[in-house]
């Protein structure tokens, strides 16, 4: 049997790097209790790829502390650098990164026979990590001859057979169709939780993040912006970057009009639209953005005769996708805002040049600035 891996926390303080003057990585603060996931989710060129090879050991910080399972790996004060063969960390990318003239089992094998354990053991645990992911039946296959979901098993297959205390995941599953990635995402957190081993995921994909995390760490330009576990960061996004990133499509400017019992006025720029939100506007100066996720507007179509409630856009459909669970609308405002509906019942006849009405509650109007002060 596979042994539940000995997991090690990660704890990384103040991790800086720079690239000649670029810095990549602005100070980066992340906890990883033992046996968790957390999910490193930024658009390109945040810095989740630099921060990920920094934790490795792959490339050498130029500032911070990073510990594994409370001891050390690097520390740039007290000058300590472990080196990568000595930090007990596997990682998986994108690219499947596999010896294309070795078979299954060697591929899978070699990093044992690096490490001169007996033939019999290697024998033993790369079989036993084949049947694990599946790939039994491929173990003397060509790696050249096999799809892209396999090649990225035999990748995990060679990760998990050195029994690695950390596990790093670069957007591992971004080059597979989506019914694998789905499939393949569902294992791998299966197999995580079951191992216990601690990780750290990289994507920029947002379903993935929710679906995959115990805690989710947004990233932007260099620096965490917030980490907090999915349900709280998909509830309470604490700035609308962080929002835009966590599924919100529609952020629009503006600036609060007058607080009172029945909520905040907000006042959208460039027109004198206005929304009422229940949720108080941020402290402090700086600009406001009300952010309204796409699922959370009603839609119906427009007739001029109807009385119009409050929080209501009126305007003309642009786009209808039919997309199997629900329809993705795009609607133009008479007030001139574009916005993105989802919506999740029986689809509707409202095609492209309908008019048509958009509601949302006041409750789902959420009130934040751009960036949290924190
Ligand atoms: N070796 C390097 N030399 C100079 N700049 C680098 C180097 N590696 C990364 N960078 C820069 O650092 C920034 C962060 O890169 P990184 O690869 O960490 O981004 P990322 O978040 O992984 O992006 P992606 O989602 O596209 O993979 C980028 O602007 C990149 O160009
Ligand atoms: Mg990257």
């Amino acid at each position: 049997m596979v042994r539940v891996i000995d997991a090690m926390s990660i704890r990384i303080k103040g991790l800086k790097k720079k690239f000649g003057s670029f810095v990549a990585v602005h100070g980066v603060d992340i906890e990883v209790p033992e046996g968790k996931m957390l999910v490193l989710l930024g658009p390109s060129g945040c810095g989740k790829t630099t921060t990920m090879r920094c934790i490795a050991g792959l490339e050498a910080p130029t500032e911070g502390i990073i510990e594994l399972g409370g001891q050390p790996v690097f520390d740039s004060q007290r000058r300590i650098n472990v080196p990568v063969n000595h930090r007990n960390v596997g990682m998986v990318f994108q690219s499947y990164a596999i010896w294309p003239h070795m078979t299954v089992t060697e591929n899978v094998a070699f990093p044992l026979k690096m490490q001169k354990l007996p033939t019999a053991e290697v024998e033993e645990r790369v079989a036993e990590i084949l049947r694990i992911v599946g790939l039994e039946q491929f173990r003397d296959r060509g790696a050249t001859s096999l799809s892209g979901g396999q090649m990225q098993r035999v990748a995990l297959a060679r990760s998990l057979v050195m029994r690695p205390a950390v596990l790093l995941f670069d957007e591992p599953l971004s080059n597979l169709d989506a019914r694998l990635r789905d499939h393949l995402r569902v294992e791998l957190r299966e197999l995580q939780t079951r191992f216990n081993i601690t990780s750290v995921f990289v994507t920029h994909d947002q379903s993935e993040a929710l679906s995959l995390a115990d805690q989710i760490a947004v990233m932007n330009t260099g620096r965490v912006l917030q980490a907090d576990d999915p349900v709280t960061i998909y509830q309470n996004p604490h700035s609308s970057v962080v929002a835009d990133f966590i599924g919100y499509r529609n952020i629009f400017p503006g600036a609060v009009r007058q607080g009172g019992d029945d909520g905040i006025l907000f006042a959208l720029d460039e027109s004198s639209f206005e929304l009422t939100s229940v949720h108080p506007p941020p402290p402090g100066e700086g600009g406001i953005f009300a952010c309204v996720r796409p699922e959370d507007f009603e839609i119906e179509a427009h007739r001029p005769d109807q009385p119009v409630k409050p929080n209501t856009f009126i305007g003309e459909v642009t786009s209808a996708s039919f997309m199997g669970s629900y329809t993705q609308y795009r609607v133009r405002s008479t007030t001139g805002q574009v916005i993105d509906v989802f919506h999740n019942r029986a689809p509707l006849d409202l095609p492209p040049g309908s008019p048509a009405r958009l509601h949302v509650a006041p409750k789902s109007v959420l009130l934040l600035p751009m960036r949290s002060a924190s």
